[in-house]
């Protein structure tokens, strides 16, 4: 374990999440407890190097693109400290691999930035946050550790790779074929890859405000479909889509047809798979272009990035 201060940055989420009775896993409300009330719920954290901060208080459903640049901004500034060991992002399941994966793309990290988060409500019977949280710190503070990474069931993703493939159950995270990076169990930490290589986007060299990023909708192909929603989309000016396809990528021709319109218009078109696992493999000729391993809301992400760092000519 490496010494320093760890940074937690608390969100909002399940983890924050409070119900009138602790048997009561849906009506609970998300995001009520701050970044205090959290830890104080660990004992095992008492006398750590811990600095706490609640940078907002969301379900993650409601997740901005203008909170994802406070946050990432709010982690720069604390790897930058040289006492800071690493930082601990508390947030809500829902979003997390979307925020991960921002995070990976725009953020240098140098040291480990650990996201967690919880299915559990912090007043269930068996709450999953308090331990948690325990192992993400521990995390945070290991020694050679660094990436944009998730402590989460005793496991650790790298934060590219992980998709919520479970709505309720405790695992509800998976890496797909990568597989998970380690694992924490008792404290310790076991790795089974190398820490994740930094990937930064072009993009992020200098992303614009929030309100000037690029809109980028999802459109998912199924049986029965048929344009409506890119025409729509178009008519509303925007400038990416992403069809999340059925199976290996294949799209609905009604889909097609439209997202090929929206190509001649200028809209840039990716094709992802709905399947959770898995991605879109080779490119068929003729197919509309592929966005590979990502997942739907992943491409989505870096088809924003994409026309950022076009706009600004860093592609
Ligand atoms: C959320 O994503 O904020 C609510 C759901 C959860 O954390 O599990």
């Amino acid at each position: 374990m490496q010494s320093g201060i760890v940074a937690l940055i608390a969100t909002g989420g399940t983890i924050a999440g409070t119900a009138e009775r602790s048997d009561d896993h849906v009506g609970y409300r998300a995001a009520q407890l701050g970044a205090e009330a959290l830890v104080a719920a660990v004992p095992p954290l008492a006398g750590r190097a811990i600095e706490v901060e609640t940078l907002v208080q969301l379900d993650s459903c409601h997740m901005d693109h203008a909170t994802w640049l406070r946050l990432r901004e709010r982690v720069a500034a604390q790897l930058a400290r040289p006492e800071v060991a690493g930082v601990v992002v508390t947030h809500g399941t829902d979003t997390l691999e979307e925020t991960a994966y921002f995070l990976h793309r725009t953020l240098a990290a140098p040291k480990p930035v650990v996201l967690t988060a919880a299915m559990r409500a912090a007043t269930a019977l068996s709450a999953d946050g308090p331990q948690n949280l325990l192992d993400a710190v521990t995390l945070a503070a290991a020694d050679g550790a660094c990436g944009v990474l998730v402590a989460f069931g005793g496991q650790v993703f790298a934060g590219s790779e992980l998709r919520k493939v479970h709505g309720w159950r405790l695992q509800a995270f998976s890496a797909g074929d990568a597989g998970v990076l380690g694992t924490l169990a008792d404290g310790t930490l076991a790795r089974w890859r190398e820490w994740p290589a930094q990937e930064l986007h072009p993009a992020a060299a200098a992303l614009p405000a929030a309100e000037r990023w690029p809109q980028v909708e999802i459109v998912t192909s199924h049986a029965g479909a048929s344009g409506v929603v890119i025409d729509a989309l178009m008519a509303a000016g925007v400038r990416g889509i992403v069809v999340a396809g059925t199976g290996n990528g294949s799209v609905h021709e009604a889909i097609d047809q439209a997202a090929r319109r929206a190509e001649r218009a200028g809209v840039v078109v990716r094709r992802a798979s709905r399947c959770q696992l898995g991605g879109v493999v080779g490119q068929r000729p003729g197919a509309l272009p592929s966005a590979g391993a990502l997942t739907a809301p992943q491409a989505r992400i870096e088809l924003m990035l994409d026309l950022i760092a076009a706009a600004a000519g860093r592609d």
